[in-house]
């Protein structure tokens, strides 16, 4: 998704859902409300977008809403163009001619176009697997893949339900570290957590202590980028760290890239930054409130890449290079890929839809420097050239 874009930024003109989406939510409100009560009157933000996005049946991504594409709330780079996976399909090519073993995994695989698009680039591939944490997406993908990919290709698709033993290949997560529950902080004399507590039926804000973990992130994060002004309110991703020990005890050799759009710390944590980097999606239009609705509208936070990093290097990882979106695409052939449809394409729509793609992946002010790719390697040696800063941006 492209969370700068969106002309609603207040949330003010958001189109009023439908009665069934309405109640849909009352539903989720409702279990909300009980998570609440039971843990004595609030919830920490990270437990509240665990139930709003995840909650079986009920949350954004486990419920049976379009989410993804025109008909629903964002776009992702591998729906907006194949170009994308053509681009990935090519540093992949290269790392499997480096001696990494063909066989990719996926978390979040969204609709599966990511996993059609690499599957018809790579036929070597040997196995393509996809860890989903919503069911319903899950089954979106299955049904899709099945539809759209050779039978031979759909063989070695297989949908993990927790990760694989000594997984030795490549490692894709697009826009999944995005959508991973944060915690929300903010400082004021002192830092305060806000957790959600329910009124009269109406979900709102209430101050908690923050608890060791995040106390312990604010303190890095404050000796690494400087103290911040109040009043400074951020989130911090406490799943960070435990996703990357169980990646890493996952995997005997691997080759990782995290696409998502985040800044670097000191970005992140920039003093003007001080309203934070949630961003809420609905039909297309970006607003920031992230009690508004649960369960109809996507939430998400930018990626801190070095928080990524640190705690990747931790798990043994080796860091092997942050760009931008912009440069890892035009390294890895975008502009070739492109000629290379544009040449195939008959209709003349079609073509200025291909130089529309280009410039939606690569221009500052769409996807292009926004989104970052992190490569991290574990127990290979492997050159990636397109992951290399040029210049002073990357
Ligand atoms: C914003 S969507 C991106 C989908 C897809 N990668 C794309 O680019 O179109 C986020 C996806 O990540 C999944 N997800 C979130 N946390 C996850 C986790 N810890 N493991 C696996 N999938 C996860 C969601 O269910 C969803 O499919």
């Amino acid at each position: 998704m492209n969370p700068a874009r969106g002309d609603d930024p207040g949330g003010a003109a958001l189109p009023p859902p439908e009665p069934a989406a309405i109640e849909h939510s009352e539903r989720l409100r409702r279990r909300i409300g009980e998570a609440i009560d039971a843990a004595g009157g609030v919830i920490r933000f990270d437990r509240y977008l665990q139930m709003a996005l995840y909650e079986p049946g009920l949350g954004y991504y486990s419920a049976g809403l379009a989410k993804l594409g025109a008909a629903g709330d964002f776009v992702t780079a591998p729906e907006i163009s194949p170009l994308f996976g053509d681009c990935l399909a090519r540093q992949l090519d290269d790392l499997i001619a480096q001696g990494c073993a063909p066989q990719v995994l996926e978390f979040g695989a969204g609709s599966g176009a990511l996993c059609a698009q690499l599957l018809a680039a790579l036929p070597m591939l040997e196995r393509y697997l996809i860890l989903e944490v919503s069911a319903d997406l899950r089954a979106r993908q299955q049904a899709q893949l099945r539809a759209t990919l050779d039978a031979d290709a759909f063989a070695r698709v297989e949908w993990l339900d927790r990760l694989p033993d000594g997984f030795d290949g490549l490692v894709v997560a697009n826009e999944v570290l995005d959508a991973m529950p944060v915690r929300l902080a903010e400082k004021q004399d002192a830092w305060l957590e806000l957790g959600v507590a329910c009124r009269d039926g109406e979900l709102g804000w209430q101050a908690v202590a923050p608890d060791a973990p995040l106390d312990a992130a604010i303190g890095s994060v404050e000796r690494a980028a400087g103290e911040l002004p109040a009043p400074y309110r951020t989130e911090f991703n406490l799943n960070l760290a435990p996703w990357l020990r169980a990646l890493a005890d996952a995997c005997r050799r691997a080759v990782v890239l995290i696409v998502d759009y985040g800044y670097e710390r000191a970005e992140y944590y920039d003093p003007a930054r001080h309203r934070g980097t949630l961003v809420c999606h609905y039909r297309h239009r970006v607003h920031d409130d992230p009690l508004w609705y649960p369960g109809l509208q996507d939430i998400s936070a930018f990626v801190d890449f070095d928080a990524v990093a640190d705690a990747a290097e931790d798990c043994g990882f080796t860091p092997i290079g942050l760009v931008t979106q912009a440069r890892f695409l035009l390294a890895n052939g975008l502009l070739e890929a492109a000629a290379r449809r544009h040449a195939g394409a008959a209709a003349t729509r079609a073509r200025v839809e291909l130089a529309q793609q280009v410039k939606t992946l690569t221009l500052p002010q769409e996807m292009g420097e926004k989104f970052k790719v992190l490569g991290l390697a574990l127990g290979v040696d492997v050159g990636v050239p397109a992951l290399a800063r040029v210049g002073r941006d990357g």
